[in-house]
């Protein structure tokens, strides 16, 4: 592997592959000045550096002329020494004031990754690290920046650590992951918003003056904003156009802001969100930043997705999992809700079978005493009345029958009625004096307490220990609020949010080495906390609550771009929708999830009954084809308020699924093509339903046919779309030779 880092007499740091360079430079006052990030470059010694002009009504860095930090690109920038915009770095310092001036000391360059001190990061192999070590002598603190480059993916890894090395605290409220200061240029912004049930909404729009921001204070990631955001030329497309787009790996409070200065450069800050947190750094403590992401494309938000979903697929998802193939499943949550009982289980589990489902998930209720939301979380043994056999008895039951068994679990909740709050009432996030906000009737465990993880660590082992538990879908249905800790002193309480997500994933991380065999999937109400925090653990996740597959499909058409459909769960869900009321077919509620990793049903024994014959068929063809929808690439081919076209080019790249949508009926519409992509020009491939043989060319430049959408009386030849609203399609195309 050639060096992908090199570094100059003069100290200019380039780091190049052959999707990106990112360049910059230490000056002779020992600040770091950003120079470049887009394209590759081979010179970045002949980059130009910054002009030095005295512009006006500006201030000049420390007695050096000229030297306006509120017009300098930089990499770790502080505030108050003439940079006005927002920091990377800000807090108290032991004189009382926020100045701060980081200096370069030195640099190293590893090869590969090292691991973030109890945060998840991605996975090295085949990457280089440079490490930038900076110091403000004159309080004691040093700070590290790591930046991975990786031979062949378009991904900047970034962090920072900070250090005490000084004799007093400081008291820390901005510690950023990342700086990114791009050029002065007309930008567009995308982000993805959303609420329960309606996830991942994009919304593109023009970069304003001042400061954009999204970001989460509720300690979750949330479906508020997805931690994820681009900035794009303004005349970016789907196919083309410069694009920076940032995620985080994280999934508590996030903060990704862009603000545009008086010289119009932007600033791009990743990180943990600095309102409403503090961290108090004694001498000798050390502080480890979420691990920021960017991606540079000039190929529009389709080669940005390309990008984000190869990396997350190879170097963010579980090892383990990886291109392994996932069950099909009958989950009970929209079949039965909290009226389940082991009896129901074993029909369904009977049904399940029936169908060719490969997985029985017994979802909430199970527990002691719950039978509707207003209690037991936290006592996860299983309720006797209803599950006398308990739940090892009953997973191996299941399993009797040649089905896997998964099990819902909310493990980071507490219900005020419940045996673990009664012995416990202090193990909950709480303030003094103050009556709790209570969120779907139930508190949030004080998980930076290690005795409060390991006692769910222990319940949840002794869940697992039998053996037959092949699933888990860990969920969480709440944000936080009053989020104090009866365990940290009174100066340390804005700590809380971060140092639960260390005590989360310190859990997650000895469940995963514990039970390295058990698939995991993240879910919080659907998509309140689906990030690369979570994925980076748990292969799979719920991604909403909404199982219509029209609300669905805008779902994942917005997450999809940053997300690989291999992290996305979806099921058949009764119609009408329990979510928006409408009704549809069981082919498009199908078709809706065909592409995501793992499928399944979720209806009860009647609505089973009603449809059997199409429901083995589609469960078949899942459990059949589940393998092809790990590793392979998806493509958004059309998305509009009309139709959704979706493409997905299995890893073999031999089968290729073109999966259409038409939402609402009308009459005399055009013939629509669709133009694939990235096929093999010259190869030959045939469309499985009427055995036609198209060649690469012809699919990508002509376009596939789409089924005609109308009213009328069909006639011969004619390839129709079903007649009506949510209308659906999917074409399996095979590769000849
Ligand atoms: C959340 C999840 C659902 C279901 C319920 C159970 O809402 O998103 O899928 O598991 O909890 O209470």
């Amino acid at each position: 592997m050639g060096s992908m880092i090199s570094i100059s007499d003069d100290k200019v740091f380039a780091l190049t592959n052959a999707e990106f360079s990112y360049v910059f430079r230490v000056l002779d006052e020992g600040l770091l000045q950003h120079v470049y990030y887009g394209a590759p470059i081979a010179h970045a010694e002949e980059l130009a550096s910054h002009f030095r002009v005295d512009r006006g009504a500006t201030s000049h860095f420390q007695g050096v002329p000229n030297l306006n930090l509120n017009d300098l690109p930089q990499e770790y920038p502080t505030f108050g020494t003439s940079d006005y915009r927002r920091p990377a770095l800000h807090g108290v310092n032991a004189d009382g004031n926020s100045v701060f001036t980081l200096k370069y000391v030195r640099h190293t360059v590893t090869i590969d990754k090292p691991d973030l001190d109890g945060l998840p990061s991605a996975r090295g192999g085949e990457s280089e690290t440079l490490i930038i070590y900076l110091a403000d002598p004159l309080h004691g603190l040093e700070v590290e920046l790591f930046y991975t480059i990786y031979q062949n993916y378009g991904v900047l890894a970034r962090s920072s650590v900070v250090r005490n090395s000084g004799k007093a605290p400081v008291d820390l409220t901005h510690i950023m992951s990342s700086t990114i200061d791009l050029p002065p240029d007309d930008y567009d912004v995308l982000h993805l918003h959303g609420t329960w049930s309606r996830e991942f909404n994009a919304e593109r729009t023009k970069l304003p003056m001042g400061r954009f921001e999204i970001d989460s204070a509720r300690s979750t990631s949330s479906a508020a904003h997805n931690p994820f955001l681009a900035v794009m030329e303004r005349g970016a497309t789907e196919t083309s156009g410069n694009v920076f787009a940032s995620t985080l790996i994280y999934s508590g409070n996030f903060s990704l802001s862009v603000e545009t200065g008086e010289f119009e450069d932007v600033r791009v800050l990743a990180g943990i969100n600095p309102f409403n947190f503090a961290w108090h750094l004694a001498p000798n403590e050390a502080f480890y930043t979420p691990e920021a992401l960017h991606v540079f494309t000039p190929y529009g938000l389709r080669g940005m997705s390309r990008i984000w979903h190869r990396f997350i697929q190879n170097k963010v998802s579980p090892e383990r999992f990886r291109n392994i193939a996932r069950p099909t499943y009958l989950n009970t949550w929209e079949a039965a809700y909290f009226d389940i009982d082991e009896a129901k289980v074993l029909t369904l589990a009977d049904k399940a079978k029936d169908v060719g489902v490969q997985m029985l998930v017994l979802d909430d209720g199970w527990f002691e005493g719950r039978r509707d939301d207003t209690s037991s979380l936290g006592d996860w043994t299983a309720d006797m009345a209803r599950f006398p056999s308990g739940i090892p008895a009953l997973a191996a039951r299941v399993r009797a029958k040649g089905l896997k068994f998964g099990l819902w679990i909310e493990p980071e909740m507490v219900s005020p009625n419940s045996q673990l709050f009664e012995d416990h009432p202090d193990w909950a996030l709480q303030v003094p004096e103050r009556k709790p906000s209570l969120g779907r009737n139930q508190l949030t465990l004080d998980f930076t307490r290690k005795e409060v993880v390991d006692n769910i660590y222990d319940q949840i082992e002794a869940l697992l220990a039998c053996g037959d538990i092949d699933y888990v879908k860990w969920d969480m249905n709440r944000n936080m609020t009053e989020a104090g800790s009866t365990a940290l002193p009174k100066g340390r309480q804005l700590e809380v949010p971060h140092r639960y997500m260390l005590g989360l994933y310190g859990l997650l991380r000895r469940l995963m080495e514990a039970y390295p065999d058990v698939l995991f999937e993240t879910c919080a109400s659907g998509g309140n906390r689906f990030d690369l925090g979570m994925l980076s653990f748990m292969p799979q996740g719920w991604i909403s609550d909404m199982s219509d597959p029209i609300g669905r499909l805008a779902i994942i058409n917005g997450a999809s771009y940053l997300y690989p459909l291999d992290v996305m769960t979806a099921y058949i869900g009764p119609s009408p929708s329990h979510q928006n009321g409408r009704i549809s077919s069981i082919k498009t509620r199908y078709n809706a999830g065909a592409l995501c990793a793992a499928k399944g049903i979720s209806l009860n024994s009647l609505d089973i009954d009603t449809d059997v014959d199409l429901l083995r068929e589609l469960m078949r063809l899942a459990a059949n084809t589940s393998g092809d929808f790990i590793g392979g690439e998806f493509t958004r081919l059309i998305s509009d308020d009309t139709q959704i076209c979706w493409q997905y080019i299995t890893r073999d790249r031999r089968t290729i699924y073109v999966a259409y949508f038409h939402i609402l009926s009308a009459p005399n519409l055009p013939f629509r093509r669709a133009n694939l992509a990235d096929l093999d020009p010259v190869a030959a491939y045939e469309l499985q339903e009427d055995g036609t043989i198209y060649h690469g060319d012809t699919l990508m430049q002509h376009g596939l046919a789409l089924p005609y959408v109308t009213c009328g009386q069909p006639q011969a030849g004619v390839r129709y779309m079903d007649r009506g609203d949510f209308a659906s399609h999917l074409f399996v195309l095979r590769r000849k030779r």
